[in-house]
């Protein structure tokens, strides 16, 4: 069994462009064709599992020839973000959507066929839970968010999560020990307000965070530290 597994990740690794495949021609196309013009599709460090499997995934002929000047030779299967969800169920049960995906779909934040940063992603966002918090690391959420949400030690405008002009964002993401956004948000969706998780794993443990919303800010329970309160009035 771990001898398969092993197989199969040296299986994955070793993939390359000549590898990808379609079963049948598109515009009479062979699949291994539009590596010969599209090249910089394939050619990324970090690539999108979806197209090694083939560009027919999601790009279907118009039944035009390609390439042609002026015409479009393919369409995509489906409209995004349907077309990513079709695959990849993120958003399913989730009561409230980031903006962003309401706004931007899936492709503001992922790129489609590759990237340089991982998971796809258009910018830095970090794996670790623990890290030396800085606007840089978090890259990508900065390009549509202030950086004095992260930045501004105290203020009254940067974010409502402050007890006073106490930010708390500063407090949990400065020094060494800073916490990755993911430890409190899900990035895609969650059933309460302002994408709180209800829960995040905790090394092999589901720690409950027993966030609750109120008029004038909020508390919760972790499982880091007993119930704190906060208020910005
Ligand atoms: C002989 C070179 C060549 C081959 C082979 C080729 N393409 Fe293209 N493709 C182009 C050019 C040129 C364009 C237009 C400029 C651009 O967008 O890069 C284009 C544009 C596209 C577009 C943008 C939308 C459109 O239809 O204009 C898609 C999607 C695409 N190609 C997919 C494919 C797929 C999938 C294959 C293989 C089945 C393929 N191409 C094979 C040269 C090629
Ligand atoms: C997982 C789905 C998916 C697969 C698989 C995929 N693409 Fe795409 N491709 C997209 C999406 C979505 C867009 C539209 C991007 C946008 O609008 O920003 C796109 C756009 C394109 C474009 C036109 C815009 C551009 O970025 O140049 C080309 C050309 C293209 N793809 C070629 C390919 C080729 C060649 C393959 C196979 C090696 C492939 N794609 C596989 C999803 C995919
Ligand atoms: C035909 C199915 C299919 C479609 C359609 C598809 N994907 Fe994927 N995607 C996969 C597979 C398979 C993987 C690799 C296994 C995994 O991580 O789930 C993957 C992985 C990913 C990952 C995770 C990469 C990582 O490092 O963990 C992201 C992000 C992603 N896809 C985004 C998208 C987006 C955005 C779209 C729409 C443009 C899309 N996918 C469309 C099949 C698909
Ligand atoms: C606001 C930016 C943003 C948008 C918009 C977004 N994602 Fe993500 N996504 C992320 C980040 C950041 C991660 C990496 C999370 C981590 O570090 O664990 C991620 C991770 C993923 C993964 C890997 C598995 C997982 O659940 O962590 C998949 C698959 C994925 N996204 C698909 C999608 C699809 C499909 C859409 C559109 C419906 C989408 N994403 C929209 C930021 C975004
Ligand atoms: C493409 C722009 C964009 C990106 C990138 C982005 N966001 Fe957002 N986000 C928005 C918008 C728009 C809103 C709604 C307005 C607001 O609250 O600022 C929002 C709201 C939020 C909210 C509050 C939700 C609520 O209900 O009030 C959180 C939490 C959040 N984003 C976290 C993140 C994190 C974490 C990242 C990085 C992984 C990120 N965002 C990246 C655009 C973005
Ligand atoms: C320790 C938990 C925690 C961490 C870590 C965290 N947040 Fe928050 N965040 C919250 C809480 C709680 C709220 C809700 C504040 C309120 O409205 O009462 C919030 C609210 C937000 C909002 C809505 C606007 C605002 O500021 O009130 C955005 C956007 C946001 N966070 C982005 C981020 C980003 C980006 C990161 C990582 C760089 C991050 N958060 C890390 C707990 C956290």
């Amino acid at each position: 069994m771990a001898l398969l597994f092993i197989e199969i990740l040296i299986f994955l690794a070793t993939l390359s462009a000549s590898d990808i495949k379609g079963l049948e021609p598109v515009a009479g196309l062979h699949l291994e064709e539009c590596i010969d013009c599209h090249g910089d599709k394939t050619d990324h460090e970090i690539m999108h599992e979806a197209v090694e499997i083939g560009c027919d995934v999601c790009h279907e002929s118009t039944g035009e020839a390609h390439p042609e000047d002026g015409v479009m030779g393919f369409k995509l299967v489906d409209r995004t973000p349907d077309l990513c969800l079709s695959c990849h169920h993120i958003t399913q049960g989730k009561a409230i959507l980031h903006s962003a995906i309401e706004n931007g779909g899936c492709m503001i934040c992922h790129q489609p066929h590759g990237s340089e940063f991982r998971v796809l992603l258009s910018d830095r966002y970090p794996a670790e839970d623990y890290l030396v918090a800085s606007t840089d690391s978090f890259g990508l959420c900065f390009m549509c968010h202030d950086t004095d949400l992260l930045e501004a030690e105290k203020s009254e405008w940067a974010t409502n999560f402050r007890h006073g002009d106490q930010n708390l964002h500063y407090i949990h993401m400065n020094g060494a020990k800073g916490r990755n956004c993911k430890f409190c948000h899900n990035l895609h969706g969650s059933d309460q307000t302002f994408l709180i998780e209800e829960s995040v794993p905790f090394g092999n443990w589901e720690m409950q965070m027993n966030f609750i919303a109120t008029e004038e800010g909020g508390s919760c329970l972790p499982g880091c530290h007993g119930k704190k309160v906060y208020s910005r009035q």
